[in-house]
């Protein structure tokens, strides 16, 4: 069981809260407002900062312009902390040629834990794991961190995912470049947010 601060109260929250809670995790939403947002069943709301302090596991679920000033204002209780990034840099940051979780890492310093995940997971599939074909979704993950991708991989298939694991940091931006063409594949399939990547004949380690 992990204790999971969850950044940001919104559609990615509201989809990775009830899973997790389901598994059996303390779930605390740290939100800017913690009064003004109604807490998924089960679930603690407070401040980001309150959030934080008795996590073991923070995903970040905020828009992407404030997660490094979220990483770099928090940094000092992030570091050593499994930090799952879901934040969409989208085609901006790509011609610099770093990527999001790069970013969230270098704004935590020297102990980041940072694992990208769930970027190229709608937010309405985040509860329904087992798409229409009847096929377990796949959530793709990469960061430096061996262990925490472990732990993110456990966390992705307690939601009912096929957890994949990407490998390293340098792979993380290959995540953020698959995130335009997956909204670009939906417009084309009909905007309906139902479609998500898979690797064939990939060995499924979770059952
Ligand atoms: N939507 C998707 O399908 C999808 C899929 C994969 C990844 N993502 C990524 O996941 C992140 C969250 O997306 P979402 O769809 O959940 O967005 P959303 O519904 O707009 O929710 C974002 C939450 O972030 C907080 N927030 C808003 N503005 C903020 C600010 N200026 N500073 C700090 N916190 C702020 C708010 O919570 P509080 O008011 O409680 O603070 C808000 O509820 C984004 O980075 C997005 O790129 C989205």
């Amino acid at each position: 069981m992990a204790n999971i601060a969850i950044i940001g109260s919104g559609r990615i929250s509201n989809g990775l809260a009830p899973g997790w809670l389901a598994a059996g995790h303390n779930v605390t939403i740290g939100s800017r407002d913690p009064s003004g947002v109604e807490a998924p069943d089960g679930a603690t709301i407070t401040s980001q900062s309150e959030s934080l302090r008795n996590a073991d596991v923070v995903a970040i679920a905020i828009p992407y312009g404030n997660v490094e000033g979220f990483a770099r204002d928090n940094a000092d209780a992030l570091r050593g902390k499994v930090v799952i990034d879901a934040s969409n840099p989208m085609r901006g940051l790509v011609n610099v040629g770093i990527s999001g979780a790069q970013v969230t890492a270098n704004a935590i310093g020297e102990g980041a834990r940072v694992v990208a995940a769930f970027k190229a997971t709608f937010f309405n599939t985040l509860t329904e794991p087992v798409g229409p074909s009847g096929q377990r979704r796949d959530v793709w993950f990469a960061g430096e961190d061996e262990a925490a991708r472990e732990i993110t991989a456990g966390l992705i298939a307690d939601l009912g995912f096929r957890p994949i694991d990407c490998g390293g940091m340098e792979n993380t931006i290959c995540l953020d470049l698959l995130v335009p063409l997956v909204i670009e594949l939906n417009g084309r399939a009909g905007g309906e947010r139902v479609i998500s990547f898979s690797v064939l004949d990939h060995p499924d380690t979770t059952g």
